[in-house]
């Protein structure tokens, strides 16, 4: 590690991913020796609190939220790194302040001039923070490195996008610059290109000769909760499906890269998302569903409508809900539709991708027994971690009889086996400077392109919302995307 010492500053040091993930990620990662000797953390925020009452604070969140028991001799290892910092984000002179406090703590701590920027903060503060940054001389110094670590929204549509990447990227250099999806950080998503690339079984027939559709569903049972001010503004098509859902589709389409290396990597799933097929209004309207949730039941508790919730227009058109048919023009995928859905408030929480092969010609079994099940692999994403195969077998006993039997590997399942939070393994990768699981800036260009042509269409239309009532799948349209090809959504529990 002796070059990953550096100072971590947070800015929104007393926010809710302070102090939920990033405060129990990093102690997680210092019970598994994971942290550089040399290291600083400053929180910044706000509030004019001690440290101590801070510290307090990162205490409790560790108890709660992080995945190794609280041992005393841990946390105080990490409690000495951790400094609280008061800081107008606005106001010049705090960040001038800010440039001698981080001095001082460079020499105390070792950390030779490197620097990691956190900002966990609303997207409206990027723009300013960054060029504080820079004003101050806090951006580039000879001789050592400076990364700043992005937050999502990237943007609100492309042109926000772009803007905000102009600004930030005049100040640091792309390789330094860290867009976070959470989903890239997630266990499994991690391992598609491994089940992929690593099985002989999988990787031949991954292709439109053999399979016959993919889908692709991330749902929750949570509604919007306390988020309705940023929610209004986003809704699930930029909330999920811009970045989460992209990137779940990427990473099951894309080709093997030439190498494993970052570049590499990052090329092929730019390649995948410039071949989207790109919705014309009309296409838009065909292609895409989306819905809002009205009052229902979860886990039988009654629960409100979305336009009910906090800080939530009582008309609100707001999306909960989206799915789409998308088409991938490439040699591999012609023909595949991928049909991708999110929501909130669904019956269960659950993230996976389902590839459905293609059926057998009707000789001999399926000539004797018409359709047989398909073959279905499923990557299991959240809340089970895992694979599961399903394939037809004979049922024990004389007569012949077909039915389809399942493999099922959870990795997560055994209680031994307590996977890495998504923000331990993104901590760790920008400690070392790794930016292979963060979005470069022509996949965010691209997946912007891409949502944004959905919601100039959707401002041609008043939707009638609410559409479907917590605590169901979604609406009927969602069902009718699929019977249209004569499909169905798949769900393996
Ligand atoms: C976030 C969205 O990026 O992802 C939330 O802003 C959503 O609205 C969350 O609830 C889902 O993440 P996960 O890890 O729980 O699937």
């Amino acid at each position: 590690f002796a070059d990953n010492s550096c100072i971590l500053v947070i800015f929104g040091g007393t926010g809710d991913l302070a102090h939920r993930k990033l405060m129990p990620a990093l102690y997680n990662l210092l019970c598994q020796n994971q942290l550089p000797p040399n290291l600083a953390i400053v929180a910044l925020g706000r509030r004019d609190i001690a440290s101590d009452e801070y510290n307090y604070g990162v205490y409790e969140s560790i108890i709660k939220f992080a995945r190794f028991d609280l041992e005393e001799t841990n946390w105080s290892q990490l409690r000495d790194k951790i400094y609280y910092k008061k800081l107008n984000f606005t106001d010049s002179s705090d960040f001038v302040e800010l440039k001698t406090f981080l001095d001082k703590l460079e020499q105390k701590h070792g950390t030779g001039g490197n620097r990691i920027y956190y900002l966990a903060v609303a997207p409206e503060f990027f723009n300013v923070i960054t060029q504080r940054l820079n004003d101050n001389g806090m951006a580039k110094n000879q001789g050592s490195w400076q990364r700043v670590v992005i937050e999502k929204p990237f943007g609100r549509d492309l042109p926000s996008a772009q803007k905000l990447n102009r600004v930030i990227t005049g100040v640091f250099s792309e390789r330094n610059t860290y867009r976070i999806d959470h989903y890239l950080g997630k266990e499994m998503l991690q391992n598609i290109m491994v089940i992929r690339f690593a099985n002989m079984l999988f990787e031949p027939i991954w292709n439109n000769q053999f399979i016959d559709n993919v889908q692709i569903t991330s749902c929750e049972t949570v509604g919007v909760g306390s988020r309705g001010n940023y929610y209004e503004q986003s809704g699930a098509l930029r909330d999920m499906v811009q970045n989460h859902m992209l990137q779940l589709l990427t990473l099951t389409a894309i080709e093997p890269p030439a190498s494993l290396d970052t570049e590499s990597i990052r090329d092929e799933k730019v390649k995948v998302l410039r071949s989207l097929e790109q919705f014309s209004p009309n296409d838009a309207f065909k292609n895409v569903v989306r819905g809002q949730y009205g009052p229902g039941y979860i886990d039988n508790e009654p629960v409100s409508g979305y336009r009910q919730e906090k800080n939530v227009s009582p008309t609100s058109g707001t999306e909960t809900f989206v799915a789409f048919k998308a088409n991938i023009h490439s040699f591999r995928w012609a023909n595949v539709p991928f049909y991708i859905r999110t929501g909130k408030r669904a019956p269960v929480k659950s993230t996976e991708i389902i590839i459905q092969f293609k059926p057998l010609p009707r000789v001999l079994y399926a000539r004797l027994f018409g359709q047989l099940n398909p073959n279905l692999l499923v990557i299991k994403i959240q809340p089970k971690e895992g694979v599961f195969f399903q394939f037809n077998a004979k049922k024990p006993g004389t007569e012949s009889i077909i039915v389809p039997v399942q493999m099922d590997f959870c990795q997560n399942c055994r209680l031994d086996n307590n996977s890495p939070e998504a923000y331990e393994r993104l901590l760790f990768d920008i400690l070392r400077g790794d930016s292979t699981l963060f979005a470069r800036w022509d996949e965010v260009e691209y997946s912007w392109r891409f949502v944004d042509n959905i919601a100039s269409a959707w401002q041609e239309q008043q939707p009638e919302f609410p559409n479907y009532a917590a605590g169901s799948t979604g609406p009927a349209a969602a069902q009718t995307l699929l019977a249209r090809d004569g499909r169905e959504w798949l769900h393996t529990g």
